[in-house]
């Protein structure tokens, strides 16, 4: 029988203190309510998403994930939020409900209540540290809100998760008849959970943290970035630690891959060789054998097999770096090829380039690609020689096997097998040091 889903996702959110709305706030490139629509996606769900305030924002953001939304005129209260949703869902058959600020609900434990649920309503519960504000579940009753409690029932720690498996017919036969609790005038779902329905009763109460402020957002990220990380170490990848390595779920890492403490990879990367400590890396692809060395920054960048990139370099969009390259500390690349055993040791400007195999870029180079209004190409050839501080006018070509001396400000192509040297004269005048210093001291009235 086919599943559906409901997440509510109404609620405003006012203690996350942002003007983005609760459950759209990033968890590992994903917003938090995509984690809730994830698991129940895996559980073969076809999922409603009930939304109202900053409704525009959430629908756009959820769009890509292929779910259905419905809107709920006025927050009432979660038994008005999927009466909002019945329109949307079938006669008959099981219908899972859950709030969308639990981002870490699993979908093994959506599958387990599943399996469990055979009437009209079975519902998740966990054992509270501290109960407080949760509806508690009291036998022989069902559901009792916190408000509606008893001091004896207080003390009752078996909570209410949220999580709860509906029938459809259930569903369409009661929501209409829900009656109103003073003072709000809410509708509870929670009235349908009388002494008939099933609890299954053993959830782990991490599951169900709900994030309410910005706090127990950060903490939700933490156990989820150990999540992944754990899921990929298992897989083969190799891990310094599972708490501050942080991997989007847009990630994909190969068996093998390495990454240093505090390595932080985001977007659609493809990683099968090394980041090292404090690195940020986002859509790039690292080849098996690449390593990208400490505190280095890569944005659309390529690092092919064996190439080395770093300690501090910055790939920035278009940086293909082909095997066996080497891209060293203070070199910034951008939409530039360094092909096959190229060299950029130390301190460089590449952008808008080609740089031939084999070629070597000295100290100081700068590929001076813009001249105010447009940005303009650099070619230089394979086994090129560039020597330290050269200032390269582009558009200009440099031939293969061609030396460009230290220091050159060069505005015109240089042939292949041709030296450049762009110099000014040297002016030497012998032993005339001292004296001119003699003439500074004097002057200082320190003779
Ligand atoms: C609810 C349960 C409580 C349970 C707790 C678990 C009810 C009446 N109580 O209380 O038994 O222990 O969850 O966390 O259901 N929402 C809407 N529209 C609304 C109201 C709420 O979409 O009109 C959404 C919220 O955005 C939120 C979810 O429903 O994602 C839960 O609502 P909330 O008001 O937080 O319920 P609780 O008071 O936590
Ligand atoms: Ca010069």
């Amino acid at each position: 029988m086919s599943l559906s889903a409901v997440v509510l996702a109404a609620g405003l959110g006012t203690r996350m203190r942002s003007p983005l709305a609760k459950v759209l706030h990033p968890v590992l490139g994903r917003p938090m309510v995509g984690w809730i629509v994830e698991a129940l996606q895996a559980v073969g769900a076809d999922v409603v998403v009930v939304v109202h305030h900053q409704e525009d924002q959430v629908r756009a953001a959820l769009a890509p994930l292929g779910v259905r939304f419905a809107h709920q005129e006025a927050p009432r209260g979660t038994g008005d939020a999927v009466a909002s949703a019945l329109s949307l869902l079938p006669n008959a058959g099981p219908v899972v409900v859950t709030a969308g600020d639990t981002p870490l609900l699993c979908a093994r434990s959506i599958q387990r209540l599943l399996a469990t649920h055979v009437g009209s309503c079975t519902v998740a519960a966990f054992c509270a540290a501290d109960p407080t504000g949760y509806g508690r579940m009291v036998p022989g009753v069902g559901v009792v809100e916190e408000a509606a409690c008893t001091v004896e029932q207080r003390t009752i720690r078996v909570v209410n998760s949220g999580l709860y498996v509906f029938d459809a017919a259930y569903l369409r036969q009661r929501l209409p008849h829900l009656q109103p609790h003073a003072p709000k005038g809410e509708l509870w779902l929670t009235d349908l959970v009388g002494p008939d329905a099933a609890v299954v009763a053993d959830f782990a109460e991490e599951e169900f943290l709900g994030v309410n402020d910005r706090a127990q957002l950060a903490q939700a990220r933490g156990i989820l970035r150990r999540r992944v990380n754990r899921a990929w170490a298992s897989s083969g990848v190799d891990f310094a630690d599972l708490d501050t390595i942080s991997v989007d779920v847009g990630v994909q890492l190969e068996p093998g891959a390495v990454l240093g403490l505090g390595a932080v990879l985001t977007g659609a990367c493809r990683v099968a060789g090394e980041v090292g400590p404090h690195c940020v890396v986002h859509d790039t692809v690292i080849e098996p054998g690449a390593r990208v060395l400490a505190g280095s920054v890569c944005d659309g960048a390529s690092v092919g097999a064996g190439a080395v990139v770093g300690p501090l370099a910055r790939l920035r969009p278009g940086a293909d770096i082909r095997a066996g390259a080497h891209v060293g500390n203070f070199v910034e690349v951008k939409k530039a090829v360094l092909h096959e055993g190229a060299k950029a040791n130390h301190l460089a400007y590449i952008g808008d380039a080609e740089v031939g195999a084999g070629a070597n870029v000295g100290a100081g180079t700068i590929t001076c690609n813009y001249d105010g209004v447009s940005k303009h190409k650099t070619t230089i050839g394979a086994g090129a020689f560039i020597g330290s501080n050269s200032a390269l006018v582009a558009p200009i070509r440099i031939g293969d096997g061609a030396i460009v001396g230290a220091g050159s400000t060069l505005t015109q192509d240089v042939p292949a097998d041709a030296i450049a040297v762009e110099r000014a004269p040297v002016k030497l005048t012998e032993a005339t040091a001292e004296r001119l210093r003699a003439h500074y001291r004097k002057r200082a009235g320190r003779s």
